[in-house]
């Protein structure tokens, strides 16, 4: 795949307010680029590489954005080496300023913290985007519980679309104070949203004690060692939570694992859930288009108790 074509997906993009992804090389559509993302959290590029390959075309077209980088609205560009250890950062472009800080993005109207270098992930999975707006849409009266919440994007979605209460549950205590923080910047801190630093399957009495819950959202790692692996836990995350159920409750379940598709949370769903059917798979924002759709995010939404 020729740079300059990277580099027209990649700039259609610019310049822009908002965080987004740019650039999804993981997709596979653009050869030679399955190990590259781009992201911009205004005035940042973030470039992400997976694996260590040739990056001489990558170098070469980052320069092309060097060189136009005051129309395009980039003030830095920073290059994360995910193959390294410590996923080490080099400023390719401006200056250090805008890491390893905690500065705001936007996205549909909403604001988050994001902070790039310290930890592998920013704060914000962009490719959610979708998943935000379809939360925000849905929840107004609801009673939501958001597992894996990390730094509750979906549950601040969740509040600014007035749900009627919000609670986010993840075992990474920073990440649950950013989500307490992320609401704060919202305005939205006064409305009835709690938050539980603790590992799901800790608590799963308390939770289920606090429904019925009437969307419950699982967007879960697809493995982090011990804490979860989606083929061993996902079916017993479903049992486990089906008390916190209301009778009609919508389900969004998320899989961001290449290797399984949808028919493994179908299968899950029928097995455990067999009272719910399925609604929609939530189309991933145009950007994250993929040879293989099923190998890309997958955001599932399921109904219970509308079976004939
Ligand atoms: C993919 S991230 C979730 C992203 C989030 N839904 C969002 O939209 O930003 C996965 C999260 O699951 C959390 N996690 C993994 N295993 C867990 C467990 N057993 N209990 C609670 N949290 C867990 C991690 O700490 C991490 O924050």
């Amino acid at each position: 795949m020729k740079n300059n074509s990277v580099y027209q997906a990649l700039t259609q993009g610019l310049p822009s307010e908002q965080a987004k992804r740019l650039f999804h090389g993981r997709g596979g559509l653009f050869d030679g680029w399955q190990q590259v993302n781009i992201e911009i959290y205004p005035p940042v590029l973030w470039v992400i590489v997976y694996q260590q390959i040739d990056e001489q075309p990558l170098l070469e077209m980052l320069e092309q954005v060097k060189n136009n980088s005051e129309a395009l609205g980039v003030q830095h560009i920073y290059i994360q080496r995910r193959f390294q250890a410590g996923n080490p950062v080099q400023v390719f472009m401006g200056d250090e300023s805008m890491l390893e800080v905690d500065f705001k993005v936007s996205e549909a109207g909403l604001n988050y913290w994001v902070n790039l270098g310290k930890n592998q992930n920013s704060g914000l999975f962009l490719d959610m985007s979708e998943g935000r707006a379809w939360v925000q849409k849905y929840c107004p009266g609801k009673s939501v519980l958001n597992l894996f919440s990390y730094t509750c994007s979906l549950g601040v979605a969740a509040a600014a679309g007035s749900a009627r209460s919000v609670m986010n549950v993840d075992m990474a205590k920073a990440a649950i104070k950013r989500g307490q923080q992320n609401l704060t910047l919202n305005d939205l801190g006064a409305r009835s949203v709690s938050f539980i630093a603790q590992d799901i399957f800790k608590m799963v009495k308390k939770i289920n004690q606090r429904g019925p819950f009437d969307l419950l959202i699982a967007d879960p790692p697809s493995f982090q060692s011990r804490a979860f692996d989606v083929r061993r836990d996902y079916q017993k995350l479903l049992e486990k939570f089906k008390p916190a159920l209301a009778e009609d409750a919508t389900l969004m379940l998320c899989l961001n694992s290449p290797a399984l598709g949808v028919d493994f949370i179908h299968a899950l769903v029928a097995q455990v859930l067999p009272e719910a059917t399925f609604v929609e798979r939530l189309a991933n924002p145009a950007v994250l288009a993929d040879a293989n759709e099923d190998a890309s995010l997958k955001v599932l939404i399921y109904k219970m108790g509308i079976k004939a």
